[in-house]
């Protein structure tokens, strides 16, 4: 039986997540270790119009017509069959799978719409171009959060790192030289809409306050972007942990991320921060090719549920 299946990576923020909601600059890198991954198989028994979604991670089995409107697969489906015109879909079966933790700042959401997305543009014979790709992505996002930037889908979509504002076209990075990455999990899951929300009402209460901040966070990125695209990557540590310090002051970091931090930095880390929405999931932290592993062992003592070690590089 012909299946159709597509992958998309998850990501993680270098700098200036939030302030990037703010249209400032942010730096954001895919992380292939983890992956989210769509099979589309046609189901010519069942009949024609039924689209069966299967995703074991959050025990979802349902036809795509029982699902609300604004659930997120539903969402991505339709886009698609709308996209197409499609009257009448023939049957199938979506089975979605994800090694990316939910609600984790690591893209889950917007891995498994990219590839959603990628396996039944395929299926339905119009694979779609990445540009393509990422606007629908786009549109899905904004129901996991009403104001998304668009850095997750885009880094998702692309697959390589980027630098990337807000309603521009992104800039894939040129890294000269290769570095490496320790990635730390809190276990403790946040969605990104209640810390994007809560930023929301702090800027509208303090707007100086906040535009300040932001406009710290976006010199950060630029900085952070010569200092990698110049070759020295291993620089922008103290970056690091001067965008935690603001994204702290932002209130979406935590104890359990702070721990992290602090651990990070304590095993030889060059920088550490949190990286997505906060309040938990993942933080980052910069460290030698030798020194990761033993940065990884201490954030696993210090409370991490899991660890990655990542190499960023360029992809062409
Ligand atoms: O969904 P997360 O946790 O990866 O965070 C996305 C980054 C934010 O800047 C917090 C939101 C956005 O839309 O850019």
């Amino acid at each position: 039986m012909t299946a159709f299946t597509a992958t998309a990576p998850g990501k993680a923020i270098l700098f200036g997540e939030h302030a990037v909601v703010y249209g400032r600059p942010a730096i954001a890198v895919p992380v292939s270790q983890v992956q989210a991954r769509v099979v589309v198989t046609a189901e010519p028994r069942r009949p024609s119009g039924e689209v069966r979604i299967v995703a074991p991670e959050i025990e979802l089995e349902a036809s795509h017509s029982e699902l609300a409107v604004d659930h997120p697969l539903a969402k991505a489906v339709s886009l698609v069959v709308e996209m197409f015109g499609v009257e009448r879909m023939p049957a199938c079966s979506l089975r979605i799978t994800s090694t990316i933790p939910l609600a984790a700042g690591l893209g889950s959401g917007a891995a498994v719409s990219v590839a959603t997305i990628r396996a039944l543009s395929a299926f339905l014979g119009h694979p779609l171009p990445d540009d393509r790709v990422c606007s629908l992505a786009y549109e899905v996002e904004k129901l996991h959060h009403g104001t998304p930037s668009g850095i997750d889908n885009s880094v998702v979509t692309y697959g390589k790192p980027v630098y990337f504002v807000r309603d521009r076209p992104i800039q894939v990075m040129n890294l000269p030289a290769p570095f490496t990455m320790v990635i730390g999990d809190t276990g403790i899951r946040s969605p990104t809409s209640l810390s994007v929300g809560d930023v929301r009402v702090r800027w509208q209460s303090e707007p100086e306050k906040y535009e300040a901040i932001f406009d710290r966070v976006g010199e950060i990125s630029q900085s952070a972007r010569q200092l990698i695209e110049g070759g020295s990557p291993m620089s922008v540590g103290s970056l690091m942990n001067e965008n935690h310090a603001l994204l702290t002051q932002m209130g979406v970091s935590c104890a359990e991320l702070d721990r992290l931090v602090d651990a990070a930095l304590q095993a030889g880390a060059s920088g550490a921060k949190l990286s997505g929405s906060g309040r938990g999931g993942n933080m980052i932290a910069l460290a030698t090719p030798q020194d990761a592993e033993l940065i990884a062992r201490a954030l696993e003592r210090s409370g991490a549920v899991r660890t990655i070690v990542t190499q960023v590089r360029a992809i062409r």
